[in-house]
């Protein structure tokens, strides 16, 4: 791979001196789903699929920007001096928001780069394609300036430059795994104080899979944001009755005391959702840690059913998947992942089952929906890294 992508920058860019290969992988979340922004916990994992970056420094302040996934796009310019998002800039938003981030952060950025991208997971399918674009541009500036910014740093950046630069209100979740990911670890975090630590992921004779709708997000960025201040307000509302900084510091019996407070239906459910699947990701962890992947598996389905339900991000496709999934004999848990409306789900299926799982629900799906799903086996790996 680095010897193909340094050929193609050689082609684009004219020539290969001074480039360098890096890598930072995508994520996919096991369970803890739209919590990160109410004080919960989360329990992402790295994968071994991600996004490649070919860069090199520039003598100037011209920036050039090429990815393989959008050839059509050819070669893209822009320069540090007008760093702003810009609509048909596309992808190269998310490059530009954290050079910007960077410059905000009080690491001036003195010159323009080169480069070269090829991502191998789907873009905007909820396994983080821009958190993976952030963090590898994060870890290029570190390495070309030698600027001391730890991965979790990089995280924060990135999240950043995605709230500030990008508009969209995410939480750190995504930027966090694809930067602190470990190989075969999943990643444990509590949102509200930030500590963390590596749960090891050992599926005996279980794979993880990852079930991609084919469906973009759209909207999706909007219906984000909406979300938010919607468990936002909730929040409001009940630290009228009770004394909580975040949705996340309710367990389930302490919610169903005050939830009344709050004067909407449908905020009900939405804070609902937030308060239940926090307490589902810490017994998720905890059946994990006493080797009960049945259970595990028990509670992803229960997240889905609550993201369907209580949070209604997850649509047709994603449900699809999902209900064709649980009918498989061998699916130990499948649920929806990352933000939802579109994109992708996550499956624990037994070796045996694979094949079965890929042909019964692609087949399914595509009589449904009308058009193909993908399907992809993930490794866990590990964070950013210079090839
Ligand atoms: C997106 C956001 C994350 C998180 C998830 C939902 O991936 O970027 O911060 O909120 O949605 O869990």
């Amino acid at each position: 791979m680095r010897e193909q992508l340094l050929q193609k920058f050689g082609e684009i860019f004219g020539d290969t001196d001074g480039a360098k290969v890096y890598f930072a992988p995508g994520r996919v979340n096991l369970i803890g789903e739209h919590t990160d922004y109410n004080g919960g916990h989360v329990f992402p994992c790295a994968l071994t699929i991600g996004t490649y970056g070919v860069a090199r420094k520039r003598q100037d302040r011209k920036l050039r920007f090429y990815s393989v996934n959008f050839e059509r796009l050819g070669v893209i310019e822009s320069d540090l001096d007008s760093l702003k998002p810009e609509k048909e800039a596309g992808w190269t938003n998310y490059p530009k928001g954290v050079l910007w981030a960077f410059g905000e952060k009080g690491m001036q950025v003195t010159n323009g780069m080169d480069l070269l991208l090829f991502g191998n997971i789907p873009n905007g399918s909820g396994l983080s394609s821009s958190a993976s674009v952030e963090v590898l541009t994060g870890s290029i500036l570190r390495d070309m300036y030698g600027f001391s910014v730890d991965n979790q740093q990089l995280a924060l950046i990135g999240q950043y430059s995605e709230n500030r630069f990008n508009g969209v209100n995410c939480g750190i979740m995504d930027q966090f795994a694809c930067a602190m990911g470990r190989a075969d670890n999943a990643i444990f975090l509590d949102t509200a104080t930030m500590v963390f630590e590596y749960a090891p992921i050992h599926l005996e004779g279980a794979k993880l899979v990852i079930s991609c709708s084919n469906k973009k997000r759209g909207l999706g960025d909007s219906k984000y944001n909406e979300r938010r201040s919607e468990c936002e307000t909730a929040l409001a509302e009940l630290q009228k009755v009770v004394d909580i900084r975040t949705l996340g510091d309710l367990d389930e019996e302490r919610f169903e005391e005050y939830k009344d407070a709050i004067k909407d239906a449908v905020r009900v459910r939405r804070a609902r959702h937030a308060v239940y699947e926090n307490q589902r990701t810490v017994k998720a962890v905890a059946a994990l840690k006493a080797n009960d992947i049945a259970e595990f598996g028990r509670l992803m389905n229960a997240s889905h059913v609550s993201l369907r339900d209580d949070y209604e991000v997850t649509g047709i496709e994603l449900d699809t998947l999902v209900e064709q999934a649980w009918k498989v004999e061998g699916v130990i848990g499948s649920r929806m992942t990352g933000a939802g409306f579109g994109g992708c789900t996550v499956s624990i299926v037994k070796d045996s089952a694979i094949e079965a799982f890929q042909e019964q629900v692609g087949k399914a799906y595509l009589e449904k929906i009308g058009y193909a799903a993908d399907f992809y086996v993930v490794e866990i790996g590990d964070g950013p890294v210079i090839l």
